[in-house]
Parts: C-alpha cells; structure tokens; sequence
C-alpha cells in the first residue's frame, strides 16, 4: 500500500522548509508519496481529508508557531475539527538556549492536533540548533523509523 504524507512546514528563515525538503524528496519513491505545504494561507480545511500529515515546523517568539503557521494553528483553535481521521507525526525545531519555550511551536500543534482527535504517530522529533547537528541529516535518519511506524499502522488498519 502506498504512503500517502502532506508535509505542512511552518517556518521564519526557511531551515523547517529545509528539512521539508529533504524529506520529500527521499521519501518519494514507489511506496511512499510525500507532498510539501507551506502553511501560509493554510486553515482548518488543510486537515479536511483523512491522512497522513507531517508537520514540521520551528518556533519563534514567546514559544509561538511561526507566522506563516499562525492562521492554520488559529483556525484550527477557533473551528475545532473533528480530526479522528487524521494521523500524524511532528517535526519541532527550536534551541535549548530558551530553556522554557524549547520547540513550542511543533509542542503547541502536537496538543492541538491530540485535542482535535488526531491521532499522533512515533514521538516528536525535536531539533536542537544549539546542539551543532544538522536539522535536515538528523530528520532524515528519525523519518526512517516515522516510516515503518506508518506502515505498521496502515497495515493494522488494512487488517494485514
Ligand atoms: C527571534 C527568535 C526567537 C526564537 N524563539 C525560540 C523559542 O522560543 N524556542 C525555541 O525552541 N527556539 C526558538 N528559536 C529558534 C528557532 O526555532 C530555530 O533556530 C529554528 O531552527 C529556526 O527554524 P526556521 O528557519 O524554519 O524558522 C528562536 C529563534 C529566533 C531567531
């Protein structure tokens, strides 16, 4: 069965768009097909149809989603889907040099998505900039392992 993953990238200065990037295009082949969106202009509807979505986004502010995610995120507050149909996995970047607020942003969406009714696949990838690694190499070994947790799920549901 093919994989069918919407990655929705929430980003400042283009490092969550990156590792988006990355993703896709390894994750494209036969068995898997990947889609990257920016989430500007995106709303509650981005979740309308049943699936596989990935979020992958980094964190500004006060531990807020960044611009480009905040009319996705508030609509989503403010409509409150039902997303039980919705799987999904996270990718949160951020920087332990702010120690209270550390990835927010993909925690934020996590908590919201849960309280939608999503159901969350694998534990939140989170990306520490001050640690001296890669986000995009890092991301690429976790997506390994989100891959055969997908697989497994979409072979539970297929009754395989
Ligand atoms: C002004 C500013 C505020 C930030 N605030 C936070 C924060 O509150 N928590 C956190 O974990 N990272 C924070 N970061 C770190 C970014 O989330 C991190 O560098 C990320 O990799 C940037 O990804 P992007 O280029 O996709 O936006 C901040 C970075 C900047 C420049």
């Amino acid at each position: 069965m093919t994989l069918d993953i919407t990655i929705l990238v929430g980003t400042m200065t283009g490092t969550a768009q990156l590792v988006a990037q990355e993703l896709e295009l390894r994750m494209d082949d036969g068995e898997t097909r990947a889609r990257m969106r920016l989430m500007d202009d995106l709303d509650a509807s981005a979740f309308a149809q049943a699936g596989l979505f990935l979020i992958c986004t980094s964190t500004y502010g006060q531990g807020d989603v960044p611009d480009n995610a905040k009319a996705l995120y508030d609509s989503l507050q403010t409509m409150r889907p039902d997303l039980a149909r919705v799987r999904y996995g996270v990718i949160a970047l951020g920087d332990r040099t702010y120690a209270e607020t550390f990835c927010n942003g993909g925690r934020r969406f996590d908590r919201l998505l849960t309280e939608l009714g999503a159901r969350r696949i694998g534990e939140v990838l989170l990306h520490d900039a001050s640690a001296g690694t890669m986000p995009e190499e890092v991301a690429a070994e976790w997506i390994e392992g989100w891959l055969a947790l997908c697989r497994d799920v979409m072979d539970e549901r297929a009754g395989v």
